[in-house]
This record gives C-alpha cells, sequence and structure tokens, in this order.
C-alpha cells in the first residue's frame, strides 16, 4: 500500500484520454495508490522534470473532457517511430535518465498511456528495468491484439454527423463531394464511418484503387442519383501512381489526399465533366467529447491498466478483446498494425450493398 506511479500520456490526442486518466486515478486511490502526471508526453519525465499530483480533486469532472489535462506531443526525445516503420532505438543515456527521474520523483513505476511508437518507447523503457504497464491508444484503431481503442468511436460518429450534412448538399448541386478522414497506414475510420454514413465509394490505404473504374463507377451514379459522397482515408493510394508521384500531387495540392484524388478524376474525365469539392475533416475527428462507448472503454482500460500494475504485470500493456481486459507482452502489440482485409465484416458488407470500396 502507498505506492507512488506516475501516468504519462503521449502521441496524439484523442477523446477518452482524460477518461483513462481520471479512472486509473479514482480506482489506484482506492486501493491505495498516490499518482502524478508527467506533462507533455515523454518530455516531462525528461530533465527538467514537469509533473503534478493527480489526486481525486485534480481529475474531479475531468472524464467527459475531450484533450488530455497533462497535454501531449508526438514528437521529442523519446520519439521512438512514427507511422508503420521499424521502431526507433532510443538512446541509452534518454533512458537511462527516464529511469533516473523515476527514481528520482519517488515513483514505484508508470502507467503509459500512448499508440505504437509511445508503446515502442515504453517497451525499451521497461527493458532497462522501469516497473511499467502499458494502455493502447490509437485514434485509428490499428493496433494489433486489441479489438478497440478508445476515441475511435467517438471519431467515427464525428464523420458519419459530417457526412450526414454533406449527403444534403451534394445532392443540392448535385456534385461530388470527396470527405477525406484520418489514417494514413489503416483504413478503419474510412471504412466504418463510411458505410455507416452511406459514403457511395470509400478509398483506403490498404488497396491501391483504379482511377478508371472510379471513373466509371461516378459516371454510372452521377446519370442515375445525380450525386456522389466519396470517402478518402488520408493515406489513399491510386494503382500505377508511383509513390513519388502521388506525393509530389499531394505537395502541389495542398497536401490533402482528397484533393489529389479529385485532381487524378479531373485529368480523366470529360471536361466540366464532375462539380467537384473537397472536404478535410481532419482534426476535428480527435477532438471534443468521447461518446459513450469511449467513455465506458475508457474507464475499463483505465481500472485495467491500475489492476495490472497492482498485479505486477510489468513490461504488458492491458487491451480490450471480446468484451474483456485482457494483457499481453508490450512486444507482441507493437510493430504489427491492424489493417482492413478483405475478409472484414465491414468491407464485406460495403461491398455486398454496391458501394465502391478499395
Ligand atoms: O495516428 C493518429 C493520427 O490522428 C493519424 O490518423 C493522423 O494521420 C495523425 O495522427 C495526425 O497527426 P498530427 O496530430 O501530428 O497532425
Amino acid at each position: 500500500m502507498g505506492k507512488k506511479v506516475g501516468i504519462v500520456n503521449s502521441g496524439g490526442d484523442c477523446a477518452g484520454l482524460n477518461a483513462v486518466i481520471a479512472s486509473i486515478v479514482r480506482a489506484g486511490v482506492r486501493m491505495g495508490y498516490e499518482f502524478v502526471g508527467f506533462e507533455k508526453g515523454w518530455e516531462g519525465l525528461l530533465s527538467p522534470i514537469k509533473m503534478r499530483p493527480l489526486g481525486i480533486p485534480e481529475v474531479a469532472g475531468i472524464s467527459y473532457l475531450g484533450g488530455t489535462i497533462l497535454g501531449t506531443v508526438n514528437r521529442g526525445r523519446f520519439g521512438a517511430k512514427q507511422g508503420a516503420g521499424d521502431p526507433r532505438r532510443i538512446p541509452r543515456e534518454i533512458l537511462q535518465e527516464a529511469k533516473e527521474n523515476v527514481e528520482k520523483c519517488g515513483l514505484d513505476g508508470l502507467i503509459v498511456i500512448g499508440g505504437d511508437g509511445t508503446l515502442s518507447g515504453a517497451m525499451q523503457l521497461a527493458d532497462v528495468g522501469v516497473n511499467l504497464v502499458g494502455v493502447p491508444k490509437t485514434i485509428d484503431n490499428d493496433l494489433s491484439v486489441t479489438d478497440r481503442t478508445f476515441g475511435f468511436s467517438t471519431s467515427c460518429q464525428i464523420v458519419v454527423d459530417a457526412l450526414d450534412r454533406i449527403h444534403t448538399t451534394a445532392s443540392s448541386h448535385g456534385r461530388v463531394i470527396f470527405v477525406e478522414t484520418m489514417g494514413r497506414h489503416a483504413g478503419w475510420i474510412a471504412l466504418r464511418s463510411g458505410l455507416a454514413g452511406g459514403a457511395n465509394a470509400i478509398l483506403l490505404p490498404e488497396f491501391a484503387f483504379d482511377m478508371r473504374e472510379l471513373l466509371e463507377f461516378l459516371r454510372e451514379r452521377q446519370q442515375r442519383a445525380g450525386s456522389s459522397v466519396v470517402v478518402v482515408a488520408e493515406g489513399v493510394r491510386i494503382r500505377d501512381r508511383s509513390a513519388a508521384r502521388q506525393r509530389r500531387d499531394q505537395e502541389v495540392m495542398l497536401g490533402g489526399a482528397a484533393n489529389m484524388v479529385m485532381a487524378a478524376l479531373d485529368e480523366i474525365a470529360e471536361p466540366d465533366e464532375f462539380e467537384m469539392r473537397g472536404v478535410v475533416l481532419g482534426h476535428t475527428q480527435r477532438g471534443g467529447t468521447p461518446n459513450s462507448a469511449d467513455r465506458m472503454l475508457s474507464k475499463a482500460y483505465g481500472v485495467a491498466a491500475i489492476e495490472a500494475y497492482d498485479r505486477g504485470d510489468f513490461g504488458k500493456m492491458v487491451y480490450y478483446k471480446n468484451l474483456t481486459m485482457m494483457t499481453c507482452p508490450i512486444m507482441e502489440a507493437v510493430g504489427t498494425l491492424k489493417r482492413v482485409t478483405e475478409g472484414d465484416l465491414e468491407y464485406h458488407t460495403a461491398r455486398k450493398l454496391g458501394v465502391f470500396v478499395h
């Protein structure tokens, strides 16, 4: 009893993060723990240390708030990785500094909330002997092992709400509107919300699509229905377009995947064949209050994390599978992204409903 634990959240924020923090603290205090929170991710744990006590008064009333009361960064001295690449080895002296700071702060260990990059860093810190439990966090829902990460459901709802509005204006003007969602390496947000929000086409990072097929699809739709809504994940790939060309197109077209697809379609369509518009939903998908599903999931993650810590499940991550919380070595959870496959229910359902999903 009476152990002190530090909480670190790092990487992009998402709805539900505050609810995880609050529930670690609320459940942990009842188990005899004390907590501090490090500010701005791992940076707060490195010198100069930036931390603050986290007790019941500090976490009261935060569970419904978006963002994170601790602040966060997705780069920095501890940055273990970006995207789908190999984890970067964190320099020994940085790991050592973090370890010494844990001791200097009188902490027994850490609970680390983060995505693939943050958890890669956590794993390396655990390897040098810091007691640590991980909690998965990614808006993209693309961590292997777990069925669901908090924030995903809220972001899908935000996209669906936007699509409901886009449909009516697309139809009034007879336009083709491209709606860009988050998802550089995995298209779960685009697929889920595109299906739920009645998108006519959904373009994912997992499968390169054929621009001519999209042209024919939209041509036929414009004649039959008069307007179309296309959901584009930001990591979309056009078949036979080299990666370099694709990158250049995205830069030229203001960095937007939706703009890139519109420009490529414009190249092969008849002049003025389609009146097109692009909408980039961007960080609206990560902001604001968590919905009920995410609040519930976040609370369950928080409780599971302090329970795992209390059992001494160090070097492990809690995860949600088949409606229960489980733990596995962090090593098993990082490095492999969960990406959309043709066998996934959402993909199959969209296909059978006549959605152009690629
Ligand atoms: O990985 C989460 C994510 O939200 C991606 O979907 C998106 O591409 C990226 O982060 C945006 O990062 P930033 O907040 O740095 O713009």
